[in-house]
């Protein structure tokens, strides 16, 4: 007879003292979990309006021939993107989404124990790769509601990091970064250090946000993805510009046949098709617009974004802003909001069609009264967060 062995016994030390943790649990799952699926899905910062009808058409001549792997290289990709950037194809990695990118770069990067730096509370997927390769995760809060280049710099520096992450725009706050602060990051960033900069959403942020930076600086790894503004997350496009030697080798780690032929075809496609991110760009723009009069017409705070979503910071705690999210997942809306204090005294919502917008504008007020009863309940004074009184709750918060 055959004694089981523990599985973990098959792990590596690393893998088996990570928690059970996935960076974001997904809106399938929780339909699954609540039975019942949602009538708004404005929690990941998916592009409700979809992708170009012309990436459309070319995914679905795609589908006809799954049954080839998609080009290993995905050289007509690689060269149009290229091609747009005002680069070669040397400076472009094509990978599963940012999320696959910055898996390979941080398996190419950092060792066990080699510092890293990001944001306390910033986008979380990062940090899930960090600890799957064994790295130091060091964290400095942000000025206000933004990250704070001045304070991750400064870290790295004390820690001998190996990468220093930001993004601009910023998830999940929705804030951003002129170019050029980004730009006095890079002149100032330690010997050694590499910047990441996640541009996931800078196609929807004001004219100025991307830094200049010239494609082979070997300080600066950037990173850009189809998800957002090309409306494409489902077909998991990301890409990597930065120095040659550096792209190259991605070549060492990444999975040469991850990106299907659908995906290399339909981002090809929405590419050449800037006259569809044009209108995605004035849609977000009026649904942002829509998301801040609803936000203020219930007493919550709309921050400024240079996203697809609007972070509504409720004017009180965590365990408030929980409870209004709780609320709206409750009336069957999907939304989001961030993880860490002090940001976690806000909501995420992602922009949406007039649909979406009027069921999220519908199910707020009852969230809002039910959240501020339980907060009533649990203050002696009994005083209501989210009614426009937000400067006397939030004082305490710091402003970018
Ligand atoms: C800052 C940031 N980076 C990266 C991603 C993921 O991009 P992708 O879909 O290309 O993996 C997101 C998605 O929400 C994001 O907010």
């Amino acid at each position: 007879m055959t004694t089981a062995r523990p599985t973990t016994a098959r792990l590596t030390p690393l893998v088996a003292s990570l928690p059970a943790t996935v960076p974001f649990v997904g809106p399938e799952t929780q339909e699954r979990a609540r039975g019942r699926r949602f009538v708004a899905r404005l929690g990941a910062n998916e592009s409700v309006f979809g992708p170009s009808p012309r990436a459309i058409e070319a995914m679905a001549a795609a589908a006809r021939e799954a049954w080839m792997y998609g080009d290993p290289e995905n050289h007509d990709l690689r060269a149009a993107l290229a091609a747009h950037h005002g680069t070669s194809p040397a400076h472009v990695a094509v990978g599963e989404g940012i999320d696959g990118l910055l898996g390979y770069l941080v398996r190419m990067t950092v060792s066990p124990g080699d510092a890293v730096v990001t944001s306390e509370g910033a986008y979380p997927t990062f940090n899930f790769h960090v600890a799957g390769f064994g790295g130091a995760l060091h964290k400095v809060p942000y000025l206000g509601d933004h990250e704070d280049p001045g304070a991750l710099l400064d870290r790295a520096a004390l820690t001998g990091a190996r990468l220093v992450y930001i993004a601009n725009p910023d998830n999940p706050m929705g804030s951003h970064h002129p170019g050029a602060a980004i730009e006095r990051m890079v002149e100032r960033l330690p010997e050694g250090c590499l910047l990441i900069l996640d541009e996931a959403y800078v196609e929807l942020a004001p004219e100025g946000t991307a830094a200049s930076v010239a494609p082979d600086d070997p300080r600066v790894i950037r990173m850009r993805t189809f998800s957002k503004g090309y409306g494409m997350a489902g077909a998991r496009v990301g890409y990597a510009i930065g120095a040659a030697p550096l792209i190259a080798a991605f070549d060492r780690v990444r999975n040469h046949f991850g990106m299907t032929r659908m995906a290399q075809a339909g981002a090809l496609a929405a590419l050449a098709d800037q006259d569809w991110l044009a209108e995605v760009q004035a849609r977000v723009a009026a649904a942002r617009g829509e998301l801040a009069r609803i936000a203020r017409a219930n007493g919550l705070v709309p921050l400024p974004s240079a996203t697809n979503f609007v972070t509504m910071d409720c004017g009180a705690d965590g365990a408030f802003a929980r409870a209004v999210l709780a609320g709206l997942v409750a009336r069957d809306v999907f939304v989001r909001m961030p993880f860490a204090p002090p940001q976690d005294r806000c909501i995420r919502v992602s922009c949406g069609t007039a649909a979406d917008l009027a069921a999220f504008a519908a199910a707020l007020p009852g969230a809002l009264d039910e959240a501020r009863g339980s907060a009533a309940g649990a203050s002696p004074s009994g005083e209501l967060p989210g009614q426009g009184r937000r400067g006397r709750v939030s004082a305490k918060q710091p402003r970018g």
